[in-house]
C-alpha cells in the first residue's frame, strides 16, 4: 500500500465548542473544556479535532460572523489558551484543525466598518458594493441562505452589499489581491501558531459572476421550502475561477509542512469533486455529504458509494461525513438501531471519515421551540424546521446536573435522556455504541486495509449492503443489514472463508467462522475478514 498522510489514515472529530465543555460556569463551552477532554479524545482512538469558529465574534451566526481573524473570543478563552489546548493536544499525538471562515467577515469587522464609511474608503472594494436596480431595489436576485434577499440597502452611500448569509456577515471580495493577501496571512497566522490544516467554510461560494447575473428560478421550488431554494445558485456559487482561488490558499498551506485544507462543499458529486483541483492543487478532502442527505436504503446506498469512488479523481484522496451542526442528528435521522450500522459504515468505507461530537454516544436532536431558538435561521424562517440549535446541544458527559457539561445555565438545553444516554454510562457498557465507535475505530488502526485499501461493491442484496476492502495483505468483507428484518442468505465470494472481526451486535462471538453464506440480525452489521478456502 502507497505510503499515507495523517489526513488520509487518521479521523477527524468536530467541537462544536459553545457544546464541548464549559469551564467557568458560564453555560458556553471553551478551549479549557476541550483542553480538559483531550484525554477522552484520545480513548476514543480519533486523530484531528476541527474546531468551529473561536474568533472574536458578535455571534451573530455563532462565530461564522468573524470580527477579528487572529484572536481568540473572550467566551472561549484567549491565545494563551489556545496555545496551551495546541501544545497538549500535539504532546498526544492529536492534531487540530481551525475552521477558517474566508467567504465572510462580521459586519463588526473593522474592515467592514472601513468599507462602509464610503465609497472613496481604499477598503470600500474589500466587500462586494452594488449600484441599486433602475427599479431601486437590489442588484439582482440572489437571495440570502438564511431567508429574505441576499442585498441590503447602506443609505449613507446609496448602495446595497451582497451577504450570502446574515446582513451581519458581508461576502468578502475575493477578487481584490489586497483581501487574498490578508487571509492568507491569517492563514500563516495560525499555522506559525502550529494549527495543522483548516476546514474552509462554504469554500465554494468564495467568487460570484463577476456580471451579478441573476440566478436562474429552481423549478423545484415549493411551498415548505426556504427561500434559498427558489433560485439555483449557479450564478452566486461554484464559479470557474474559484479554483484558481483555491489553489492560491492550497500553496500557502504548502509553505507548512503536513498541514491539510478540508473544503466545506454541498454540491454535487460531479461539481463536488472539481475542488480537488485539476492537477490536485485544491483542496485535500472536499467534504462529502452525500450520507448526510441520502435515503438509508442499501441499494441507493451502493449506487452513491460507487459514484463518489469512481468520481473522486486518481491520487486524489475520499472522505465521508455523517453529521455536522447544519444537520439533524443522525441517531434523529435514522434511528438509534441503524446509527449502529451507520457507524460501521463511516469507518469502513474508503476515505477520512469525520465524526461529530455527541454522535459516538447518540446524541438526537433536541427539541427547540421557535419561540427559544437561538440559530438566526429558524428566527428567520420560523416553522419550516431549519432550525440547527437541536443538533448543536451540550456534550453529555454524565448523570451530574447538567450532564458535566456546565456548572453554570447550558446555553442551549441539554436532552431529556442526559442521565441515561453519557459518556460514563457508556465507558461502563462494551456493549454501547460508545463501545462499539471505540472498537470500530481501534480495528480501522489495527487493520490498514481498512484505512487504505481498495473499496469493491459486492452486492446490494434487498436491504443488505455488501462490500470488499482488499490490499495485498489483507480482504475484508463487510456486510450491513440495513432491514429489520434477518438476512440468512448473504454469499460469501467464492473459494473464500472468514472471519469476524466485529458486530454491531456485540454478543455475536469474535473470530466466528464464516463458510458460504452469512446471516445477519436485523440491523446488523459485521466485519469479516476473508481468506482463501484451502
Ligand atoms: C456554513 C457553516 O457550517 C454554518 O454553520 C454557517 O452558518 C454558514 N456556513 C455561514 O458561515
Amino acid at each position: 500500500m502507497a505510503q499515507t498522510q495523517w489526513w488520509q489514515r487518521g479521523i477527524f472529530y468536530q467541537v462544536y465548542p459553545r457544546s464541548f465543555q464549559d469551564t467557568n460556569d458560564d453555560g458556553i463551552g471553551d478551549l479549557d473544556g476541550i483542553r480538559a477532554r483531550l484525554d477522552y479524545l484520545v480513548a476514543l482512538g480519533i486523530d484531528a479535532v476541527w474546531i468551529s469558529p473561536i474568533f472574536p465574534s458578535p455571534m451573530a451566526d455563532f462565530g461564522y460572523d468573524v470580527a477579528d481573524y487572529c484572536g481568540i473570543d473572550p467566551m472561549f478563552g484567549d491565545l494563551e489558551a489556545f496555545d496551551r489546548l495546541i501544545e497538549e493536544a500535539h504532546a498526544r499525538r492529536l492534531k487540530i484543525v481551525l475552521d477558517f471562515v474566508p467567504n465572510h467577515t462580521s459586519d463588526q469587522h473593522s474592515w467592514f466598518a472601513e468599507s462602509r464609511a464610503s465609497r472613496e474608503n481604499p477598503r470600500r472594494d474589500w466587500y462586494i458594493w452594488r449600484d441599486p436596480a433602475p427599479d431601486g431595489g437590489p442588484p439582482n436576485n440572489w437571495m440570502s441562505n438564511f431567508g429574505g434577499p441576499a442585498w441590503t440597502y447602506d443609505p449613507a452611500s446609496g448602495q446595497y452589499y451582497y451577504h450570502a448569509f446574515l446582513n451581519q456577515q458581508p461576502d468578502l471580495n475575493w477578487r481584490n489581491p489586497q483581501v487574498r493577501a490578508a487571509m492568507h496571512d491569517v492563514l500563516r497566522f495560525w499555522m506559525a501558531r502550529g494549527v495543522d490544516g483548516f476546514r474552509v467554510d462554504v469554500i465554494w461560494h468564495l467568487m460570484k459572476d463577476a456580471d451579478f447575473r441573476d440566478n436562474p428560478p429552481n423549478p423545484e421550488y415549493g411551498p415548505g421550502d426556504p427561500d434559498i431554494r427558489r433560485f439555483l445558485q449557479t450564478r452566486s456559487t461554484d464559479q470557474p475561477d474559484v479554483h484558481a482561488i483555491i489553489a492560491e490558499l492550497r500553496g500557502v498551506i504548502d509553505e507548512y509542512e503536513d498541514r491539510v485544507l478540508i473544503g466545506e462543499i454541498y454540491l454535487p458529486i460531479d461539481r463536488l469533486v472539481t475542488y480537488y483541483g485539476e492537477n490536485l492543487e485544491g483542496a485535500h478532502l472536499p467534504f462529502n455529504f452525500q450520507l448526510i442527505h441520502a435515503s438509508w436504503s442499501a441499494p441507493r446506498l451502493a449506487e452513491l458509494i460507487a459514484d463518489y469512488d469512481a468520481a473522486v479523481p486518481e491520487g486524489g484522496w475520499p472522505n465521508w461525513v455523517l453529521g455536522n451542526h447544519d444537520q439533524p442528528r443522525i441517531a434523529s435521522r435514522i434511528g438509534a438501531r441503524r446509527a449502529r450500522v451507520a457507524a460501521m459504515l463511516l469507518l469502513t468505507l474508503r476515505g477520512t471519515p469525520t465524526m461529530y461530537y455527541g454522535d459516538e454516544i447518540g446524541m438526537e436532536n433536541v427539541p427547540i421551540a421557535t419561540e427559544d431558538a437561538h440559530d438566526p435561521w429558524e428566527k428567520n424562517e420560523p416553522g419550516l424546521g431549519l432550525g440547527r440549535d437541536p443538533e448543536r446541544t451540550p456534550m453529555q458527559w454524565d448523570a451530574s446536573p447538567n450532564a458535566g457539561f456546565t456548572n453554570g445555565r447550558p446555553w442551549l438545553p441539554l436532552a431529556a435522556d442526559f442521565t441515561t444516554r453519557n459518556v460514563a454510562v457508556q465507558l461502563e457498557q462494551p456493549a454501547s455504541l460508545l463501545g462499539l465507535y471505540r472498537e470500530l475505530i481501534a480495528l480501522r488502526r489495527d487493520h490498514p486495509v481498512l484505512h487504505a485499501g481498495t473499496y469493491r461493491k459486492i452486492t446490494a442484496l434487498g436491504d443488505v449492503l455488501v462490500f470488499l476492502r482488499e490490499s495485498a495483505e489483507e480482504c475484508v468483507l463487510v456486510a450491513l443489514n440495513l432491514a429489520g428484518t434477518a438476512q440468512d442468505d448473504i454469499p460469501l465470494p467464492p473459494g473464500t472463508y472468514g472471519r469476524v472481526l466485529l458486530s454491531t451486535e456485540s454478543d455475536r462471538p469474535r473470530q466466528e467462522r464464516v463458510e458460504g453464506h452469512l446471516s445477519l440480525r436485523p440491523n446488523e452489521g459485521v466485519i469479516v475478514s476473508l481468506d482463501a478456502r484451502g
